[in-house]
């Protein structure tokens, strides 16, 4: 792992749109080797020890903050958890002086969640103007970006064509299809950075209400021969290799946006009969958490032929112990 090391220099995590195929090749690499040592008999090592990673989560999660505390655990880091209902926000405190309680008691990453996009960026600039040292891990900001969800995203898919030796140019020319609340979705913003960059053809579908046409217009220019945008579910889903459903965003929609999720799930939830028309052996990805007969039925959710929804899970711990360890050995 160590020539590995000494090629990273990105000392915060804060959004794709900057990673280079060299990153995400590097975080690829790095992660199989977390992926061996959590198949391992003692899953610990210490690569981490004696740093303290505090995970602020300002926004109700469970598999990325689990996740985080888990793959921090399994580099002997040690790990303070916040919990916003019970913490000194309730009195007051702002965000910034909360980051800086964890500085004081010598925090060397913090996992940022909040629901306002730019927060993790903020907290980081008055890191790096204070000369702190620490490194800001945004674990998803608003309508933003989520990093390591598009990371692990990338692990599962690449893991599943190479597992040996997952990386990003596996993806090149491969038909991906990304459905679903793609306007309120800093997965879909981190993903649609990420698969682009493999070389992956992306194909976004959802309503017009949650896939606007400007929104085209946010990823560069450069990548537009490769990125197509539906209104309706069978044209992104024609020959397609991997189908990424997202869930519904009901808490950040302004207004309801769908006439019922009954009339969304007929017209964009994923169905056996509706994957019909990609490749024959389509896999199936959602980041989590479900809403179980909106995006995706019931039966194709738990179809094991199709689903990488646990193992997207599992990759997780991997991918966030890599991202982890290349941060966290930078100084
Ligand atoms: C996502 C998130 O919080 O952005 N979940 C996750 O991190 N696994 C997606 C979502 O909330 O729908």
């Amino acid at each position: 792992m160590s020539s590995t090391t000494t090629n990273w220099v990105k000392k915060h995590v804060i959004s794709l749109e900057d990673f280079t195929p060299t990153e995400y090749d590097t975080v690829l690499n790095t992660a199989v080797s977390f992926k061996d040592v959590l198949n391992s008999r003692t899953k610990k090592v210490p690569a981490l020890q004696g740093q303290v990673v505090a995970n602020m989560f300002f926004e109700p999660s469970t598999r990325t903050r689990s996740s985080f505390e888990l793959a921090a655990k399994r580099l002997s880091a040690d790990i303070l958890n916040f919990a916003p209902s019970t913490s000194s926000l309730t009195k007051g405190e702002t965000i910034l002086d909360t980051a800086k309680t964890y500085l004081a008691m010598g925090a060397n990453i913090m996992v940022i969640r909040h629901s306002h996009s730019g927060v993790p960026l903020n907290i980081a600039q008055e890191m790096d103007r204070l000369k702190t040292g620490v490194s800001i891990f945004n674990a998803g900001d608003g309508l933003h970006q989520h990093p390591s969800q598009a990371l692990l995203d990338l692990f599962t898919l690449c893991s599943l064509l190479d597992p040996k030796n997952p990386r990003i140019s596996l993806l090149e020319g491969k038909k991906i299809a990304i459905v679903g609340d793609i306007l309120h979705s800093r997965v879909a913003r981190s993903n649609i950075n990420s698969l682009l960059a493999s070389g992956a053809r992306v194909h976004l579908a959802a309503p017009p209400t949650l896939l606007p046409q400007l929104f085209a217009d946010t990823v560069p220019s450069v990548y537009h021969d490769r990125l197509f945008l539906h209104w309706h579910l069978t044209p992104a889903l024609e020959d397609a290799d991997f189908v990424m459903t997202l869930r519904l965003q009901k808490e950040r929609m302004a207004d309801y946006l769908l006439p019922s999720l009954r009339e969304y799930h007929q017209l964009f939830g994923l169905t056996h009969d509706r994957i019909s028309h990609c490749n024959t052996d389509v896999k199936i990805l959602h980041p989590g958490p479900v809403n179980r007969g909106v995006e995706i039925s019931s039966e194709l959710m738990d179809d094991p032929r199709f689903s990488l929804i646990s193992q997207q899970v599992t990759s997780g711990v991997a991918v966030r112990m890599a991202l982890l360890y290349l941060i966290g050995n930078l100084k």
